[in-house]
Formats: C-alpha cells, structure tokens, sequence
C-alpha cells in the first residue's frame, strides 16, 4: 500500500532538516509517495500567500504530512495546516538521550497539548487605539477530546504519571471547563492523575522532571510548557511533534525557522527525524519507527553531532550517520 506524503519544507532550517527525514523514510522499505508543497515566507513574498491553495489541497488530500519550519508567517501557515489536517491533539515527547549533555537527564516527558482552541483561535481585535483584546475560546467537546487523548496515551505508552495543567484558579470559567473535564474523564477510565497550575508547574519541571510523565495542557501552556522542557535535554534540536486527527495528521519538529543558523547547513536534523518516526508509528510501522529512534539515539550518543550538541558535523553527516546506523 503507497502513502502518500506531503512534504513542507517551509523556510530557514526547514528546507535543511525536511530532506533528511525524508532520506531516512526512503532508506526503509516502505512504499512512501512523497509530494513537495511550498509556504511559508520566501512563498509568501513571491506570491503574496504563505500558503497558497495547492499547498493546503496537498496537506488535505495527502495521508500525512511532514512539515519543516516557516518563518514571520508562522502562524499563518502551521495553525491553517493543523487544522486542514484536523488534529486535535499536537503529541511533544521531551526525552533526554544518553551522550547529550541534558540539564535534566532523567527527563523523559511528553505533552499532549489542546490544538484548536485557547487563546490560539486567532480572535483579536483592537478596540480602539492602545486597546486590544484576545477571546479564549475552551469548549467541552475540545477538552474531552484532548484529555481522552492524553489517558489513553498514557496507558498505551506505559506513563504512570498524568499530569492536567491548568489556571482555573484565573481563569475559572475557560480554564474550569477544561479542567471539569478532564478530571471527569480521569473518573471515567478510573485513572490516577494530579492536577497543576501551570506557573507552578513550570518550576517543578525544572526541578523533578522524573516525577512528571504525560502532561495534559491546553494550547499555550502546551506550547510553552513543550520549549521549556526542550531546555531540559539539550534544545530544540532534539524534540518532535505530532499533530493528529481522526483520519489525518502532521509531523514537525518543535523548532522554528531558525534564521541565525538557516543556510550554514549545520541544523540539527534528529528533532525532524523523529518527527518522521512518530509518522512510522501514525502507520503502524512501530518496528520501524523503533528503529529510526535507535538510529538516532546511537548517533547521538557516538556522534557525529551538530554544533548545537559542542560538535562539528553538518545535518548532512548527521543524517548520513542514521542512515548508516538504520
Ligand atoms: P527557533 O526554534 O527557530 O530557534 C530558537 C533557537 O534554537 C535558535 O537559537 C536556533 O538556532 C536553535 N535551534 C532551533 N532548532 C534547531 C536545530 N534543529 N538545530 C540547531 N539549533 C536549533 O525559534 P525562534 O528563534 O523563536 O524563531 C525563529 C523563527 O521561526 C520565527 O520567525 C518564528 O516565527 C518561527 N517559528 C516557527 C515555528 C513553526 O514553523 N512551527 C515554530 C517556532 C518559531
Ligand atoms: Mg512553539
């Protein structure tokens, strides 16, 4: 069976790091179809749209879609696509790796955060000059969905520890809602889980990594939450995402577009390798997603590295190093 890929390398590092995990995905013997779509910045300046309409009927029509970084346009190109695909439900394991110099190597953390809605529904407006506000939008039927999500991935991926991010105690009626639920569902699967402010639970992170496992957030503090961990275990370079829905989804690395490497070619590529091995998992291809995280973990424990890990190696070493390791 042929599944079909659309491929977004986007801008900055995205056109460095999609190619390889577009290697590694050709190095098995999987019958992928791979089709490129332009957005992003360098694509909006040429044609006016950061992600025209051949884009997004590719992401639509495609079985899954990788993704690499765009730029300023960002938000007009990813939260489109997210939606196009009609996830739900962005999955960012933050895991430190044997050989990464990590300040916290006991972390071992995934976040399954909200996707479609909080303060990220794009509805603001200026009132009038100097006034401006934002509608945060948290609806049941949203929060269910995410946090039915993150129980069952928690017993699935053997987590003991769940973990529901909050501010209800602010934000008592959007942030209550959300939390309602989810605590419901908790009751409904008789599953043990703690509760937690966000801010608070910022600092804990940092702190006790190890007593955290799947955290439940909504859309900011899952952004947020997800780049702090990222801190944990050795930067951006080294955390993937998924973006799933019901019959679709997007891989992407957690990182941007980063313009103060993009064009040097020493991007680290494994942040979008693993991407690429969620998307091994999202077929049922599980042994070969295993094996692309063994792959990336033998480099990285041996080398070669990119700068950002102290070494010296372009992401095109790096990719060919996994490659050689698959
Ligand atoms: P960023 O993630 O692009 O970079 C933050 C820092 O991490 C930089 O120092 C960068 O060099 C480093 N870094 C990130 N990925 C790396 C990798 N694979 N290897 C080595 N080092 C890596 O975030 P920043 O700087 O806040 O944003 C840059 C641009 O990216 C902005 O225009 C922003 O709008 C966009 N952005 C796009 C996202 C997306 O497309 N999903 C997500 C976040 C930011
Ligand atoms: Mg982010």
């Amino acid at each position: 069976m042929t599944h079909e890929i659309a491929v977004i390398p986007g801008d900055g590092i995205g056109q460095e790091v999609t190619p390889a995990a577009v290697e590694v995905l050709e190095a098995l013997d999987i019958d992928f179809d791979f089709v490129e779509g332009d957005a992003g910045d360098a694509v909006k300046e040429a044609t006016g749209d950061a992600l025209p309409e051949e884009t997004r009927e590719l992401a639509a029509d495609a079985d899954a879609t990788l993704f690499g970084a765009a730029g300023e346009t960002a938000a007009d190109v990813i939260l489109p696509l997210r939606s196009i695909v009609g996830s739900f439900a962005n999955v960012r394991p933050a895991r430190a790796y044997p050989g990464v110099d990590a300040v916290k190597p006991e972390t071992d953390i995934v976040f399954i955060r909200e996707n479609t809605e909080g303060v990220y529904t794009g509805i603001e407006s200026e009132i009038t000059e100097g006034v401006t506000t934002l509608t945060r939008v948290v609806t049941e039927d949203a929060s269910r969905e995410i946090a039915e999500y993150g129980f069952d991935y928690a017993r699935q991926n053997d987590f003991e520890d769940v973990t529901i991010a909050h501010k209800a105690n602010v934000m008592r009626q959007t942030d209550g809602l959300f939390l309602e639920t989810a605590e419901a569902v908790a009751a409904e699967r008789d599953a043990e889980y703690d509760t937690a402010l966000m801010d608070a639970l910022a600092m804990h992170l940092i702190m006790n990594p190890d007593d955290y496992g799947v955290v439940i957030c909504p859309n900011l503090a899952g952004d947020m939450l997800s780049d702090l961990a990222a801190g944990l275990v050795g930067g951006l370079g080294l955390l993937p995402s998924a973006n799933v829905g019901p019959d679709n989804a997007l891989f992407e690395p957690v990182h941007g577009s980063a313009p103060d490497i993009a064009g040097e070619g020493v991007a680290n590529p494994s942040a979008m390798i693993l991407s690429a091995a969620m998307l091994l998992d999202h077929f049922g291809y599980d042994e070969e997603g295993d094996r692309v995280r063994t792959a990336v973990e033998d480099v990285l424990e041996n080398g070669p590295t990119t700068p950002d890990l102290g070494g010296d190696a372009s992401t095109e070493d790096v990719t060919a190093a996994v490659i050689d390791h698959l």
